[in-house]
């Protein structure tokens, strides 16, 4: 079993009989999916889950799960995802699924947020290994980047092997990397503050609990907040 689905089985850890769960997106999240399932089919559970995109709602849907829509719900008990990078404060970069806006409204909605990660994911600071994604309103993706630009950042737009990478609320993606004098609290404030994205992929001060899994070996690393 490799860490991805050794951290995602052990997550199962906090499902508890009558929960809202979020779903995540990407390889890590989708263990935890079928994990899920899996207990979910075994044990008779009278869970729900919320998807934090179309992907990994039809999975869950093919699984088999309860799912409802984002629309139906007022909060969640817990929402459980992976994340591309992790800065020793527990700051995250997310976002290579691109679904950006649901998978920050789902951890806002949460009361508890699990991450799960490998080794691979530890960075010193937030954009070592990635650059930042931010989801911009298709008529605002030439201003967003002349001032990113000022800035400082080279901006790409994400492109997919059919054409432009499009979230599944029908925005673009600005892939951008900044010089490194700015720190991630700056660089969240002004992504914060920048009219035309609609959000973006540094989580701040979010994550309640992240889950590391090293050679089989699971680390629990709590924020206190
Ligand atoms: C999707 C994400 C993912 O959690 C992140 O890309 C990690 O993916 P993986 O589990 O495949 O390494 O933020 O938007």
């Amino acid at each position: 079993m490799n860490d991805k689905q050794a951290v995602a089985e052990y997550a199962l850890n906090y499902i508890q009989n009558g929960m809202i769960i979020g779903l995540g997106t990407g390889s890590t999240a989708n263990f935890f999916i079928e994990a899920l399932a899996q207990r979910y089919q075994q044990e008779n559970l009278q869970i729900k889950v919320v998807a934090s995109s179309l992907v990994s709602q039809l999975k869950a849907q093919q699984l088999g799960m309860p799912i409802i829509a984002i629309e139906h719900i007022e909060r969640l008990d817990i929402y459980v995802d992976g994340a591309d990078e992790v800065a020793p404060d527990m700051t995250l970069l997310k976002g290579r699924g691109s679904d950006l806006v649901k998978e920050k409204l789902l951890v806002e909605a949460a009361e508890q947020f699990i991450v799960l990660i490998d080794p691979s994911k530890q960075v010193n600071r937030i954009g070592d290994n990635f650059p930042i994604p931010a989801e911009v309103l298709p008529f605002a993706w030439q201003l967003v980047q002349q001032k990113m630009h000022h800035a400082g950042a080279q901006v790409t737009l994400r492109k997919t092997d059919s054409g432009l990478a499009i979230t599944s609320c029908g925005n673009l993606v600005l892939d951008l990397i900044f010089d490194s004098e700015l720190s991630t609290i700056a660089l969240n404030g002004l992504l914060n503050a920048t009219p035309g994205i609609v959000e973006h992929g540094i989580f701040h001060a979010l994550a309640d609990i992240i889950l590391l899994a090293n050679k089989g070996e699971i680390t629990k690393i709590t924020s206190g907040k």
